[in-house]
């Protein structure tokens, strides 16, 4: 994956500027930590800054066939230049919004930002950690080619008519769906009577609840729901059972038969917060209707 990184006006004077709001560190450290990340990350960077509106707009366009996601702080410019909302709208890359501080806690002013409908998330108020969360996010959302529900449905078909045992069978779905979804952690669960319990998961752990009662957690919520529940900040829901440490967002999908009865979930996880775009979503509901068959039989 290759980010543009855009900073607006007045951080190249990070390091001296207001500390007490922005740190001590320069642009350019912010820059080469920002570098370092990256490259455990796989991805390429580059960097620029412009106190400029236009040069701003004109860099965006320039990089625009180059880059396939955008880390923007458009610092004092947020809260007022439509020309920068229109070009990320034009340029379509999927972005994400940085600052250092916490704009949404400070002057009423500061909480407005003209990215707010064309961004695919805020990473705010964590100094630079605010630049390395996006980074991290925007290279787990950025929509590759491997976001394509109707291949994952083809491809999800197929190993279930392998007739693999049911064990083997749910490892390999959950893997086929966290890799191609970038995701850190998907399990496959059965809902009955007796509770819910897992049949096979794929990430760095195994769950910490194997078996819970039917009410519980997120889970709980999606089957009395009957829909997916989607939590971007697990910190923020009291009803969040912890699967694994580290987790961030969660996205529960039920899979009922033909009475309407829930009879599984896809359990899907991420590291970072505000994970589940409207995009990934969109695929991972496919995924768990293709994966129906795994809790219900086809007719026939
Ligand atoms: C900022 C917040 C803006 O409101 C301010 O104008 C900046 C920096 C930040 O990173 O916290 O210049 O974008």
């Amino acid at each position: 994956m290759r980010v543009l990184v855009l900073h607006g006006p007045n951080l190249n004077l990070l390091g001296e500027r207001e500390p007490s709001i922005y740190g001590r560190a320069t642009l350019e450290e912010i820059d080469a930590r920002i570098g370092e990340r990256a490259a455990q990350l796989g991805a390429e960077v580059r960097c620029f800054q412009s106190n400029h509106e236009g040069t701003l707009v004109d860099r965006l366009h320039a990089e625009r066939r180059w880059a396939s996601g955008l880390l923007f702080n458009p610092a004092a410019y947020t809260h007022y230049a439509w020309s920068l909302r229109d070009a990320v709208a034009a340029v379509a890359l999927p972005c994400v919004e940085v600052h250092l501080s916490d704009v949404t806690h400070r002057e009423p002013w500061r909480r407005v930002s003209v990215l707010a409908d064309v961004r695919a998330a805020l990473c705010a108020g964590r100094g630079i950690d605010s630049y390395l969360e996006g980074l991290e996010l925007l290279v787990e959302i950025a929509p590759g080619p491997e976001l394509d529900a109707e291949r994952m449905s083809a491809d999800l078909g197929k190993r279930l008519a392998t007739g693999a045992p049911r064990g083997v069978l749910a490892k390999e779905l959950a893997e086929a769906v966290r890799r191609a979804g970038r995701f850190r952690w998907v399990g496959l669960y059965d809902v009955d009577d007796r509770g819910v319990s897992v049949q096979g998961w794929a990430g760095p752990g195994p769950p910490a609840h194997p078996r819970f009662a039917r009410g519980e957690g997120l889970t709980g919520g999606a089957i009395a729901g009957r829909t997916a529940v989607v939590v971007q900040d697990v910190h923020a829901d009291a009803r969040h059972l912890p699967t694994l440490e580290g987790t961030r967002a969660e996205a529960i999908f039920p899979v009922l038969d033909a009475s309407g009865a829930v009879v599984g979930t896809l359990d899907v996880e991420s590291a970072n917060a505000q994970a589940f775009t409207p995009a990934r979503v969109t695929w991972l509901t496919e995924c768990a209707r293709a994966l129906t068959p795994f809790w219900v039989r086809p007719r026939g």
